[in-house]
């Protein structure tokens, strides 16, 4: 524990809810990236979770189902615990607010803050919102009497109670924040917050009598402490502060990131440093509020039943896929729009397409012309230097952009590597380099394609949690992606001559947009429909069809997702593509001037209903469009039609 630099990461503590949705998976898969980064770095990283199990609104619903509070949160605990494990979030401890360690904590830390006069009894009249479990002044609710966060109605509460003495720390909150300008980020957050101080703080009621779902007050029974209250204190009871062993309270205190959504930064960054300074303790770092996933309908919630089931997800798509969606497509910090189609582009753009496909041709093609064995490089060209360049700068770009919690902009920056290394195959032609017996530069090529793989792997480590380790594996490497740190991936070269690969499955399978088919199909009407009523054209010479002839003919834009030669024959090769959601093989001639990995993940023009037919035994459901021109030496040339913008399969061409 001694040697390393230490690194503490909190999540919230989530409240027990029967829906867990894609939005909670946000948050930990988040605080999960971070962590494995700061791991990968070296740190020594203490990475805290939870659940935040008592108040008013758990005793209601534990009524309503007819079972005991505990009862209630107990199962709902285990369903959490499965849901981080199903996602692989590697946190270090967990802790529930129901357990001995943290109740007794609470009651210590109530009971000092009792001593020092910072906490004193009084009498609460005022509102109180049940569901966000939130104190509101009269002046706060504007005489709506809705909570002024969540819009639900807020009740009447007139109670004995305890005050917290925040008022007197006010001041000294204001001198804080203006000292450490990064401590509540992002910074538009930080300016919300220094204007709700700035118009005055209250004393805060932090004990209730009407329920009794709560810690107890140790001097006074009859009141349970506020949630809020009794819920912030978990990033200290969790290393063991006021206990008889405060180890790791002095080794990881205080924490370099709390990280919560936006609606619960003002309870991080104001009542929770404040009750630190009452307690003579350092401050965390830095509180970071993320942005909300959001449905069309809204932010989402279970009552608005909105709700999409994680687990459901990762079933469907996979670990990886939903982790690297989370952290792609929502720039951390703001809000994003999650939906199924969004998710599905993501996978098929960037990681069927860029990651998969990379991997994939490279470990084909070393298998072809290396029997799989990563060959030693021979000569260099400048294209190496600007492949080793942009490799380079995907390290430390994304390093930087981790540090700065910018976690889709990291993912980003590793994404110029993979498309970099797309176009360098593109460029490099290594298929070209075989037919033409360059074998010093086909070597380069292709080591360098493998270590480009190599370092993609280590770079991906934080971020997803088996396809670094199947690029490792698949590049003959032994041990861990993770083992080797961060580091490793800014030293070209790891990868030594010799390694045996192992071509697997593509990474990510191509996934079928429903919704896709459903627009083409209308469109196909509206195309019939504007034909005919197209007014017939005189035929003026034999060779001239009109626009019903072409109409027959179904030309679509076809993705090429495997390619391979037809044994025995030298020209034609056997193609599986994609068209929309629909998947077909064709036979095509043009294996004379195509090798097959030159033409996986190209969009190609093809003739989808002409009539099947089968060519040295394969069958063709199609045909290809391709333009021949005069070659070398005796033999035609052929250049395939694609398209020169970004456009899915499925596409009509006419
Ligand atoms: O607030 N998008 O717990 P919680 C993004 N118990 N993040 C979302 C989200 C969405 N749609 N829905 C929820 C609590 N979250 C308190 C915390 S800490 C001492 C006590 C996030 O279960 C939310 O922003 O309501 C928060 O960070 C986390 O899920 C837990 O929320
Ligand atoms: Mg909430």
């Amino acid at each position: 524990m001694a040697s390393k630099k230490q690194f503490y990461l909190t999540t919230p503590i989530y409240y027990p809810s029967d829906n867990l949705h894609i939005g909670h998976a946000y948050t930990t898969v988040a605080a999960d990236a971070l962590a494995r980064f700061k791991r990968h770095q070296g740190y020594d990283v203490m990475f805290l979770t939870g659940s935040d199990e008592h108040g008013q609104k758990i005793q209601r619903v534990a009524l309503e189902q007819g079972v005991t509070p505990q009862k209630y949160v107990d199962r709902i605990v285990a369903g959490f615990k499965h849901l981080w494990k199903t996602l692989d979030i590697s946190y270090d401890d967990f802790i529930r607010t129901t357990e001995e360690r943290h109740l007794r904590s609470v009651q210590r830390i109530f009971q000092r803050l009792y001593e020092n006069g910072d906490i004193y009894k009084s009498e609460y009249e005022g509102w109180y919102c049940v569901p966000c479990e939130t104190f509101w002044t009269e002046r706060q609710i504007t005489g709506e009497h809705v909570c002024p966060d969540c819009g639900r109605p807020v009740e009447l509460v007139k109670e004995e109670s305890y005050f917290f003495r925040m008022s007197r720390y006010a001041e000294r909150w204001l001198r804080y924040i203006e000292a450490n300008p990064d401590f509540i980020q992002p910074v538009s957050r930080r300016n919300e917050m220094i204007s709700f101080v700035k118009q005055g703080l209250e004393d805060l009621c932090v004990t209730r009598t009407t329920f009794d779902w709560g810690i107890k007050v140790p001097f006074d029974p009859d009141h349970v402490i506020y949630v809020w209250i009794d819920a912030l204190a978990n990033y200290i009871t969790a290393l063991g502060f006021t206990s008889a062993d405060e180890t790791k309270f002095r080794h990881y205190w205080p924490a370099d990131v709390h990280l919560v959504g936006k609606e619960i930064v003002r309870f991080h960054t104001i009542i929770w440093p404040i009750m630190l300074m009452a307690l003579d303790l350092p401050l965390p770092k830095k509180v970071f509020g993320h942005g909300w996933l959001i449905l069309d309908s809204g932010k989402m919630s279970k009552s608005k039943g909105n709700v999409v089931d994680p687990l459901v997800l990762v079933d469907k798509y996979g670990v990886d896929a939903i982790r690297y969606f989370l952290l792609r497509e929502i720039p951390f910090g703001s809000d994003g729009y999650y939906s199924e189609e969004a998710l599905i582009k993501r996978i098929n753009s960037d990681l069927a397409n860029d990651l998969g496909n990379l991997i994939y041709r490279t470990l084909t093609m070393l298998n072809k012309y290396y029997d799989g064995v990563v060959p030693a490089p021979g000569l260099e060209a400048e294209v190496d230097r600007d492949l080793r360049q942009v490799a380079r700068a995907a390290v430390l770009d994304a390093e930087a952009a981790m540090d700065r919690l910018e976690i889709s902009v990291a993912l980003e920056a590793i994404w110029e590597l993979v498309k970099r290394a797309n176009k360098y195959i593109d460029e490099t032609a290594p298929w070209a380099l075989a037919r033409n017996k360059e074998a010093d530069r086909l070597a380069t090529v292709m080591y360098n394609l493998a270590e480009t793989g190599r370092i993609l792997a280590v770079l991906l480590v934080p971020y997803m949690t088996s396809t670094p380790r199947l690029i490792w594996e698949q590049l003959g490497l032994s041990a861990d992606p993770a083992a080797q740190g961060w580091a490793a991936a800014k030293k070209w070269g790891g990868l030594k001559p010799g390694a045996k690969t192992h071509r697997g499955a593509p990474l990510f399978p191509r996934i079928d947009l429903d919704k896709e088919e459903l627009t083409m199909d209308t469109e196909k009407t509206t195309v019939k429909e504007k034909v005919s009523k197209t007014p017939k054209v005189e035929k003026k010479a034999v060779n001239q069809i009109d626009i019903h002839e072409f109409g027959r003919i179904e030309l679509k834009i076809a993705e090429v997702l495997l390619a391979e030669r037809v044994p025995k024959s030298k020209k034609l090769l056997r193609l599986e593509v994609a068209l929309g959601q629909e998947r077909r093989q064709l036979v095509a001639g043009i294996g004379k001037s195509y090798e097959p990995e030159q033409l996986i993940g190209k969009k190609i023009v093809v003739v989808t209903n002409l009539k099947p037919a089968k060519l040295m035994g394969v069958e063709s459901n199609g045909m290809l469009l391709a333009a021949s021109f005069p070659g070398q030496g005796e033999e035609e040339a052929i250049s395939l039609l694609t398209v020169d913008r970004p456009i899915d399969s499925g596409a009509r061409v006419r």
